[in-house]
């Protein structure tokens, strides 16, 4: 009896020791850090799914904001670093690109097991991820975005169609706008992309968005253990043979893209448009239809839900700020709309106000909150004033792009919903890019790669409804907006639900 009691109790002092060896790792090195809290670390609500993650990176954020430039912490028993300055973080999306290449999400996924998800650049690593961006950069040409407008336009007569459907059966209708406007990137997407009709204002369930969300979602409790596991301890990836991808939703994907392709190498259309571009591709290099699909669900996956979002919160920004919405309208019935009721395109894309407002939602509510890299070289870090910390390669750093983005120390009055801050009297967003403080599509060689596509849709689809329909905030919408708890991309718990009413 106490030789077992002795060698359990062994046993669990020898875990201890060794889960919590590295909580000296600061410490020992002078690097200013946060102490662990064994077994969970500094992010514990995240773990236990109590609340957002960038909740608890914000609350470390806030502890060393103004005092330090980065700061350690803990993931569990990993020594990771939080990057508290703009410059710095800068530097590491930029100048010291070099050493920080990677993100984590390259130790979840392998080509053997999730062959379409796996070629994704946002998930490649290293030289395979610089031959991919490459690839596919072209596939952004301005007169590419330009020819996928008609298509985009399309869609917008869908949208605001069915708003209008959707009042005329019912007056006191209320709209989750996340669930509208996911409808329409889906579509829109979907069109530019696979030359295909989602179907998504038509159908309760439509098939595109459906598979869509099966591709990105957890599919059961195992695949969610096995993410939490592989995260804590990226070596063991290798011995997990169930892959991170619902396969169902991973071959939807690749008939769709072989009948897309089929189709219009039969029926060719003289378009310089996303097809013709992956046509182009696979007879120049001969990549595979896997390859091909890969593209198409990259445009798919990374395109779909952060637009959506990214419209949802613009929309409820001015649905809540009713001075906003009319300066937005009347800016767009003067300047954006010709005189057959069209958008003219330069015009969306030039609009002052429009931009404004464009990147002041992005600020309040960027899709992605975090950054993350994985030190690929030993780097020292120079964060003035004498203090030199080195990132050890294969250690994490974290860019909390959620709490810079809200800094009184860069913003005044950052809570709230201010347009003109981005005045081009004060240098427009860009002045405030060059700082480092408005990020919401990254910096450096790994800046999102369908900016200019999402910049087209998201504005597209804000000057269409915001022309057609007089907004305000139903009070369904839980406010303060909270961030969902187990999402990745900042969607806000319960919806954003608006009163929507056709102005004419
Ligand atoms: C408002 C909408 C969008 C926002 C806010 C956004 C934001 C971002 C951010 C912040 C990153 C970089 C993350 C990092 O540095 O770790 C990124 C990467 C990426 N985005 Fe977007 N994105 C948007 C729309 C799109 C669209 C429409 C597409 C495709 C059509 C797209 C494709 C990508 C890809 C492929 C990457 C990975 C780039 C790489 O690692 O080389 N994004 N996006």
């Amino acid at each position: 009896m106490w030789t077992v009691l002795i060698l359990i109790l062994s046993a669990a002092y020898l875990f201890y020791k060794w889960y919590t060896q590295k909580y000296d790792y600061f410490e020992t090195r002078g690097i200013p850090y946060i102490k662990a809290k064994f077994p969970l670390g500094n992010l514990p609500n995240a773990i236990l799914f109590m609340r957002n993650f960038l909740y608890d990176f914000d609350d470390i954020y806030q502890q060393f904001r103004g005092k330090e430039s980065l700061v350690g912490y803990f993931e569990t028993r990993s020594p990771q670093f939080l990057i508290l300055s703009p410059d710095i973080a800068k530097k590491i999306l930029t100048t010291h690109f070099a050493s920080f290449h990677d993100n984590e999400f390259s130790n979840l996924f392998t080509v053997e097991m999730e062959p379409v998800m796996a070629r994704n650049p946002f998930i490649l690593k290293g030289q395979e991820w610089k031959e991919k961006r490459a690839e596919i950069t072209p596939a952004f040409t301005s007169s590419r975005l330009r020819a996928c407008f008609p298509l985009i336009e399309e869609v917008l007569i869908k949208f605001t169609k069915y708003i209008r459907d959707e009042f005329e059966k019912d007056n006191n209708k209320i709209f989750d706008v996340r669930n509208i406007c996911h409808r329409f990137t889906v579509d829109a997407v979907s069109s530019c992309i696979f030359n295909a009709d989602a179907q998504s204002f038509a159908s309760e369930k439509p098939e595109i968005a459906e598979m869509g969300r099966k591709l990105v979602e957890f599919h059961g409790i195992i695949q969610f253990i096995q993410f939490m596991l592989i995260s804590m301890f990226p070596n063991i990836r290798k011995y997990f043979k169930m892959p991170m991808v619902d396969k169902v939703a991973e071959n939807f994907f690749i008939n769709l893209m072989q009948q897309a392709v089929e189709l219009r190498e039969t029926n060719p259309i003289p378009r310089e448009d996303f097809m013709s571009f992956l046509i182009e591709l696979k007879k120049k290099k001969s990549i595979s239809e896997i390859e091909m699909a890969a593209h198409g669900v990259t445009f798919f996956t990374d395109g779909t839900e952060t637009s959506s979002l990214a419209i949802a919160h613009i929309l409820y920004e001015l649905a809540d700020n009713k001075k906003a919405q009319g300066k937005l309208r009347k800016e767009i019935n003067d300047k954006i709309i010709d005189e057959n009721g069209k958008i003219i395109f330069d015009k969306m894309l030039d609009s002052e106000y429009l931009n404004q407002v464009f990147y002041e939602s992005l600020r309040l509510h960027e899709p992605i909150g975090i950054y993350n890299r994985q030190c690929n070289e030993e780097t020292v870090l120079d964060c003035g004033n004498g203090k030199r910390y080195k990132v050890e390669k294969g250690m994490s750093v974290n860019i909390p792009i959620h709490s810079i983005h809200r800094d009184p120390d860069y913003y005044l009055n950052p809570n709230e919903f201010i347009p003109e801050r981005f005045d081009p009297e004060n240098g427009g967003p860009k002045a405030f890019e060059d700082r480092g403080v408005l990020l919401p599509f990254g910096d450096g060689p790994r800046i999102c790669l369908g900016r200019r596509f999402a910049v087209i849709q998201v504005k597209a689809a804000v000057v269409e409804i915001i022309r057609n329909f007089e907004m305000s905030v139903n009070e369904k919408t839980q406010r303060p907006l909270i961030i969902d708890t187990s999402t990745f991309l900042n969607a806000k718990k319960g919806g954003l639900w608006l009163n929507i009413q056709p102005i004419v």
